[in-house]
């Protein structure tokens, strides 16, 4: 979704704009622009299209100046234009700003501006933020934000530059995340940490309705009435390099290689390096608590959705707590009936996605207790949870998800580890055990990784299928969905994921000669059952990919087996989504698609 970056200091600031806006690109765009102060006005360039539309324009006519701000557009009211790009102007051109969010009283602003002559140029939203902020300045701009702020309702991270004050930015948000921090040549602010990477490691995030006022010397704090407010400095561990493609041809390639790293990263902050064992002040509840639960809510989107449906089964195995998933933009317009001792649990990459933040509002409107599972320190739903779990995956810019769903199921495997012990389902010595050998399963991803090559020459041949198939039951059911999602994602491909005993009851109508069913097929008990459901298709034509743990047994049941690594059943997710993730991408790359930016596709959904 949209990105903002905005700077001033003693550098010229165009080359820092798009440095910034590059590194918000994943994100999700379609059109950019800056504004800069050029010494006699705020210079505004906008294109539409992709990052280097705008970076041609500037290099034929650039800007010079130390102060300015930049944003990429993901379209929401009214199409992708130049005109509906931002930054946006106020009619007397005393302002230009950048907004990420919508502004859900737009029209009643607008039709009062209207009235009061104001003519608008765009269809956006934002533009009445502009035109507003413009009538209401009377030279002074924290003055008129403020009053600004106090009117609009809905999301927004608001930058703004006013001619007056040509070396300020003024910065304002309420439910879309802003970061802050100061560099040896300035002050910055962003919409995401990234772009504040290559400058700083120490930032502020701003909370709902707070404004921080930067100036190359120093950045100010006020909350919602102006009054002076002292922010805590949060430390980034996140670098440069780890937001940078390296030697990789895509970041999502990049990323699903740096799972095992991911996933060591991970159990290190819930395992204690001294005992082995799991840490106690790593997990939301002590046992008396895990054994009042009578339920947990997992809420959540995309991906996240995935992981909490392969943690159910987590959870129900191996602790036997009762676990419902639902989907974030559902649950938030259900009837959503809980019972005392239900926490929600909201998994999140992100942290900012609106629906699952919708449902974690909802929650702590009734007192439900909170509980997040999230990747970015600072985020909205890692600040306002009651309890948030980190994901140690790193910043993930591929939109696709890969390592942060990764580390969700890592995290989620701990956890019913943690509350397995706590309710009396695994002794210490078998939550050891398991400890143990999770702790082994980096290796077993490398060696997976290690046979890309088998994948990459499976998704060549298979490039031009129309449709596929992901079949599997019980945990490997629950994987075979976030296959199928990153195929659609990644390769546009017409895929779906379905309950192999399922098949029977309508989707084998599909199955033809030449289908291709990808079977996966980990789970030892569900073996035999599988083994059926793969002659079922087998018999119809189907061309069967069989992804097993360990040798298995199946290949006689399939054209083609790809086994990994033994592990246990339940740690089997861990290395199967691996193949499935190259798979997608390699089928994606050989179809000649936008491998990090799908079409129509946000990283992070922070609109409804
Ligand atoms: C978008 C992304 C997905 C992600 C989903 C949820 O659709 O493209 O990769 O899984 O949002 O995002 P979140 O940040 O809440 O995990």
């Amino acid at each position: 979704m949209c990105g903002i970056v905005g700077y001033t200091g003693k550098q010229n600031c165009m080359s820092i704009l798009l440095r910034g806006l590059g590194s918000l690109a994943y994100r999700g765009y379609d059109s950019a622009g800056v504004a800069i102060w050029n010494g006699t006005t705020i210079a505004v360039t906008k294109e539409r299209g992709k990052l280097f539309a705008l970076e041609d324009a500037l290099d034929k006519k650039p800007i010079e100046g130390t102060t300015g701000i930049g944003h990429t557009r993901w379209a929401t009211h009214g199409e992708p234009n130049v005109v509906n790009a931002h930054p946006h102007t106020d009619a007397k051109g005393q302002l230009a700003l950048v907004h990420n969010g919508i502004i859900e009283n737009y029209r009643t602003l607008k039709e009062q501006l209207l009235r009061e002559g104001v003519t608008f140029v765009s269809e956006t939203d934002t533009e009445v933020v502009a035109q507003m902020i413009g009538k209401l300045y009377d030279g002074d701009p924290k003055k008129a934000v403020l009053r600004a702020m106090n009117k609009l309702e809905g999301t927004f991270a608001l930058a703004i530059l006013f001619r007056d004050e040509p070396d300020t930015l003024y910065c304002v948000c309420n439910g879309s995340p802003m970061v802050v921090g100061r560099g040896r040549s300035g002050s910055f602010v962003a919409s995401d940490i990234p772009a504040l990477l290559p400058y700083t490691r120490k930032v502020t995030f701003l909370e709902n309705r707070q404004m921080a006022i930067l100036q190359k010397n120093g950045i100010r704090y006020y909350d919602r009435d102006g009054n002076p407010i002292e922010k805590e400095i949060t430390e980034v561990e996140w670098d440069v390099e780890a937001a940078r493609k390296g030697n990789f041809e895509h970041f999502m390639l990049k990323e699903i290689h740096e799972q095992p790293d991911a996933l060591l990263h991970t159990i290190e902050q819930y395992v204690s390096s001294r005992t082995g064992c799991l840490r106690e002040d790593a997990f939301p509840w002590t046992k008396e608590e895990a054994n009042q639960l009578k339920r947990l809510r997992i809420v959540s989107c995309g991906s996240a959705y995935h992981a909490g449906l392969v943690g159910k089964k987590f959870l129900e195995h191996l602790a036997k707590l009762p676990v419902e998933v639902e989907v974030a933009s559902e649950y938030r317009y259900s009837d959503a009936l809980y019972s005392e001792n239900e926490p929600m649990m909201l998994i999140s990459q992100s942290g900012e996605t609106a629906d699952t933040i919708a449902a974690m509002r909802m929650a702590k409107s009734r007192n439900q207790e909170t509980v997040a599972i999230c990747n970015v320190i600072g985020s909205t739903i890692a600040r306002e949870c009651d309890r948030t779990l980190f994901t140690y995956a790193g910043p993930e810019i591929a939109v696709a998800a890969t390592k942060s769903y990764l580390t969700q199921t890592v995290v989620l495997f701990l956890l019913a580890l943690d509350l397995a012990e706590k309710r009396g389902w695994l002794t210490h010595s078998k939550v050891q055990e398991q400890l143990e050998r999770l702790k082994r399963v980096p290796d077993d991803m490398r060696a997976v990784l290690a046979r890309k090559e088998q994948v990459q020459a499976y998704a060549n041949r298979h490039a031009l299928t129309k449709k596929m198939f992901f079949i599997g039951r019980g945990l490997d059911h629950a994987l075979c969905l976030e296959a199928a999602l990153k195929l659609k994602e990644i390769a546009y491909i017409h895929t779906d994921a379905y309950a192999a005993g399922e098949l029977k009851h309508g989707t084998i109508a599909l199955v033809e000669d030449g289908s291709l069913v990808i079977s996966v097929a980990t789970q030892k008990p569900l073996l035999s059952k599988m083994a059926s459901n793969m002659e079922e298709v087998r018999v119809r034509g189907a061309d069967i990919l069989a992804i097993t743990n360990g040798s298995s047994g199946m290949e006689e049941h399939c054209d083609e087996q790809w086994d990994f690594p033994e592990v246990p059943d339940m740690m089997a997710p861990f290395l199967a989504v691996i193949p499935l993730q190259l798979l997608a991408y390699y089928i994606g790359v050989a179809r000649g698609c936008s491998i990090d930016q799908p079409r129509n596709l946000a990283k992070s959904v922070t609109v409804e």
